[in-house]
C-alpha cells in the first residue's frame, strides 16, 4: 500500500470529511483526496487556513469542497448534530471520516505533567474524535462502503518518556480504533488507523525544534496510503493500524 497507485477517478462519488483540514497532513489529505474526484469536507480551527485549501481545491478544477470551521476543543454534541445534518441534506451520505486533527501539548515528564493542557489534549485528540465518529455514524451506514481512519502516532503503540499526555492520547485512539472496528465487523462500514510517522509539518517542528526538516518526507509522500484506506482496494481491511511510512 506504500506504492499504491489510485486510478485518477478512484474515490470519484465519494463524499469525506476530513478534520484538520486546514494545515499539515489534514491539508495535503484533502488536497490529494480532492484530485482523485472526491467531495471533501474540510472541518478546522482557523477558518483562514480552511478558506486557503477551499481555494486551492477549487482553483485546480476538483469538485467544489465545502467548509466548516469548528474548534474541536470546545465542540458539542448539538454541533455536530447540526454538520451532520448539513452532511445529510447536501450530500445524502458520508463515504469516508479522516479522524485528522490533534494537538501536541508541551512535552515533559508526567510527574510535572499540566491538567488543564492534558484535558485540552484529551477533549481534541480523543473525546472529539469520538463524538464525531458517533455523529457520522448514521451518514457512514447510508453509504455503500465506507472509510474511517483514526491517526495515531508511533508514541501510542509504544510508551515514550517525555511525549506525556499526547502519548496517552495515541493509546487511546488506537483502542477506540479497535474497539469500533470489532463492533463494525464485517458491515459497509470499516475502521483503521493510521501512523504517518516523522512527517515534515509544524507539529513536528514543534517537538524536534533543532531537527534538519529536510531529511522528514513530506505529506505528499505519506498519501499513497492515505488514498489506499479511502479507497475501493481497502473495502476488506478493517481493524488494523498501519504505518503510511514503512519501516
Ligand atoms: N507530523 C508528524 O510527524 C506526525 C507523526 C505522528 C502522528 N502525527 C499525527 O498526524 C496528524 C496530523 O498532524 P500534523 O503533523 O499534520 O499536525 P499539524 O500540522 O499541527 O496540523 C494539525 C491540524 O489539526 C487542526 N487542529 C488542531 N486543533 C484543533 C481543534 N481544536 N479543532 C479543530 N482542528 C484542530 C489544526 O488546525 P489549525 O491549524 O487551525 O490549528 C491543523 O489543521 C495528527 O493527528 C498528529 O498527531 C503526526
Amino acid at each position: 500500500m506504500h506504492d499504491y497507485k489510485a486510478a485518477a477517478n478512484a474515490l470519484e462519488n465519494k463524499t469525506i470529511l476530513i478534520t484538520g483540514a486546514g494545515d499539515g497532513i489534514g491539508r495535503v489529505a484533502a488536497l490529494t483526496y480532492a484530485k482523485h474526484g472526491a467531495t471533501v469536507i474540510l472541518l478546522g480551527k482557523t477558518t483562514q487556513k480552511l478558506e486557503c485549501v477551499y481555494d486551492e481545491i477549487v482553483n485546480l478544477g476538483y469538485p467544489k469542497p465545502a467548509i466548516v470551521p469548528l474548534d474541536m476543543r470546545g465542540a458539542t454534541k448539538q454541533n455536530y448534530r447540526d454538520l451532520a445534518a448539513t452532511i445529510e441534506q447536501q450530500f445524502g451520505k458520508l463515504d469516508g471520516l479522516l479522524n485528522n486533527a490533534s494537538i501536541l501539548g508541551s512535552l515533559g515528564p508526567l510527574e510535572h505533567f499540566c491538567v488543564s493542557t492534558f484535558e485540552n489534549i484529551m477533549k481534541v485528540n480523543v473525546t472529539a474524535q469520538a463524538m464525531i465518529t458517533k455523529y457520522m455514524f448514521p451518514l457512514l451506514r447510508k453509504s455503500p462502503s465506507a472509510s474511517v481512519v483514526f491517526t495515531s502516532s508511533g508514541v501510542g503503540r509504544q510508551g515514550r518518556e517525555f511525549w506525556g499526555p499526547y502519548a496517552i492520547s495515541k493509546f487511546a485512539t488506537e483502542g477506540m480504533m479497535q474497539t469500533w472496528a470489532a463492533e463494525v465487523g464485517k458491515t459497509n462500514i470499516r475502521i483503521n488507523c493510521i501512523n504517518p510517522g516523522a512527517t515534515r509539518t509544524s507539529m513536528r517542528a514543534s517537538a524536534f525544534p533543532g531537527e534538519d526538516k529536510n531529511t522528514l518526507k513530506t505529506a505528499e509522500e505519506l498519501m499513497p496510503t492515505y488514498l489506499y484506506l479511502m479507497s475501493e482496494s481497502s473495502n476488506d481491511v478493517n481493524g488494523q493500524s498501519i504505518d503510511a511510512q514503512p519501516k
